[in-house]
């Protein structure tokens, strides 16, 4: 059984994708602890395996061998059912692209996943929040929380053809928040911003890590935003190293 204060326990991965040309290996053994309100930056050349392992921590892809738990649960001990209500509930996702909806507006968009989540547990249990936080907050109020929060309370009624690409990026930020997941997933979040834009995306990451009391792990090939982050670590060569920075 994990220790409460780990949110996250990463053991021994190890990834070999299989092709016809002959199996790639990717993870050789990473190992990796994410306390409660943890802020992770992953950094590394390209090729290393950071977005692989983000998906297998993000139960979108299977390790070789290794284990994952979340909340002290053995993710490869669930079923697809449960697996899928993890995705959705306890981990949210922010990819360089933002896979928005463009026939729905911003609030439709960023009330999505509230879709499969019961009202219940989607306004009601908040694992990732502190106890200040009120719990009583319905959905449709923490929707308009968050997007006021990030400076969208003008957009709401936009479509994501007439948002900027900075602002694309925070409905999908705000998105991936909505259901109080413990643990944000980023994979290159600012990869597609110009400066000014990736800049204050950044900043708003760290800003909703403290706020949201959310985890996080981010991996960017931007130093700005790794150094942002309470911890950096380096991939490279299917092994993590700490870094200093
Ligand atoms: N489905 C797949 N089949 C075979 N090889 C794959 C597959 N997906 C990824 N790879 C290989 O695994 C390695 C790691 O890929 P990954 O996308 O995790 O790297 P990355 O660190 O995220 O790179 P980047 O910084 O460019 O995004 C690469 O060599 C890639 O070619
Ligand atoms: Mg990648």
């Amino acid at each position: 059984m994990a220790e409460p204060t780990k949110l996250l326990r990463v053991s021994e991965l190890v990834k070999r994708y299989e092709t016809g040309a002959g199996p790639v290996p990717v993870l050789d053994g990473v190992s990796l602890q994410l306390a409660k309100g943890d802020a992770l930056a992953v950094v590394g050349p390209s090729g290393s395996g950071k977005s692989t392992l983000l998906q297998i921590i993000g139960t979108l892809d299977q390790a070789t061998s290794g284990r994952v738990e979340l909340g002290g649960r053995d993710l490869g001990t669930l079923d697809n059912d449960q697996l899928a209500q993890v995705r959705n509930l306890e981990i949210g996702f922010v990819f360089q692209s933002h896979y928005l909806l463009p026939q729905c507006t911003t609030w439709e968009n960023v009330l999505v996943p509230t879709l499969a989540a019961t009202r219940e547990t989607a306004a009601g249990a908040a694992p990732s929040q502190p106890a200040s936080f009120s719990s009583m907050e319905s959905v449709p109020q923490r929707a308009e929380r968050l997007l006021k929060r990030v400076g969208l309370a003008e957009r709401m009624a936009h479509f994501p053809g007439q948002l900027s690409g900075g602002e694309r990026q925070r409905v999908a930020v705000v998105r991936a928040l909505i259901n109080r997941p413990a643990l944000l997933l980023a994979d290159e979040p600012t990869g597609a911003l110009d400066h000014a834009s990736a800049e204050s995306l950044s900043q708003l990451l760290v800003e909703l890590n403290r706020e949201e009391g959310v985890s996080m792990i981010v991996v960017t090939h931007s130093m700005d935003l790794a150094r942002r982050m309470k911890r950096v670590v380096r991939l490279e060569g299917g092994s993590l190293q700490e870094d200093g920075a």
